[in-house]
């Protein structure tokens, strides 16, 4: 069904190092005809939901190490690619919605939530540049918990971030992000420290070892960053 929109696809397997889960990845075998699809996208956005990246498979791994801290929770995924961590979310008992800017990631990523996790998230086609009220609407008071995987390479997108997650995390919430040690990320991370979030945790780093030979060497960082209350909040 997917091969009508997407083609031609394969499966990865994907160890998360750690916890030593094995999951079955499907995704576009060649990433080249995507990125000519995309030459006359608006925002100048490439296909990188169409990889694995080492960041969604470390933040995975953080996840099935501790369950409990999404379990049970309405949690929200910014980016999420072809769902890898959101197959641990919802392994975890998490009340899971997905978010990309790609429609293709998100069909993907149901479908491999689907073949390792028995069940979909909720899903919402969004432009963190300009998110939509539906997502605030969604939003609330705040969700409990917010995924993030290598969505911070751009430096473009370190204020629409800062703004936006300091909308969508709740007071007291947690931002789960995992980054591989990109300049942009560590920008986020001390505006947002220098500001109203905390780091309160580090799971670590993980050096891999990754699906793709090509990414030896990638040192990931899963920071756990919690949103200060403000007073009288
Ligand atoms: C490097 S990939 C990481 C994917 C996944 N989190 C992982 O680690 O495997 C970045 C993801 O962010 C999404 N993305 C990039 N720019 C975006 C934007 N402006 N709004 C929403 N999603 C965006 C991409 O489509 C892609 O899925």
């Amino acid at each position: 069904m997917i091969e009508r929109f997407i083609t031609p696809l394969v499966t990865t397997d994907v160890r998360l190092p750690r916890s030593g889960r094995s999951l079955r990845i499907m995704h576009p075998a060649d990433i080249d005809p995507l990125i000519d699809a995309v030459a006359d996208d608006p925002e100048q956005n490439l296909p990188y939901w169409a990889e694995l990246w080492p960041s969604g498979i470390a933040l995975a791994d953080a996840i099935a190490l501790r369950p409990q801290t999404v379990a049970g929770f309405r949690v929200l995924e910014i980016g999420c690619g072809l769902g890898v961590t959101a197959i641990a979310a919802l392994n975890a008992g998490a009340d899971l919605t997905v978010t990309d800017y790609a429609p293709e990631s998100l069909l993907l990523a149901c479908a491999n939530c689907l073949a390792n996790a028995g069940r979909e998230p909720s899903t919402l086609q969004m432009n963190w540049r300009k998110p939509p009220d539906e997502l605030f609407d969604l939003a609330g008071e705040g969700f409990p918990v917010v995924l993030a995987a290598d969505v911070l390479y751009e430096s473009r997108d370190v204020q629409p971030l800062l703004g936006l997650l300091g909308r969508l995390v709740a007071p007291g919430g947690l931002l789960w992000l995992a980054e591989p040690r990109r300049p942009v990320a560590a920008r986020f991370i001390e505006i947002a420290c220098a500001q109203d979030w905390e780091l309160s945790e580090s799971d670590g780093e993980w050096d891999g070892p990754w699906p793709d030979p090509n990414d030896a060497g990638v040192h990931v960082r899963v920071h756990r960053l919690r949103r200060v209350p403000s007073p009288g909040s």
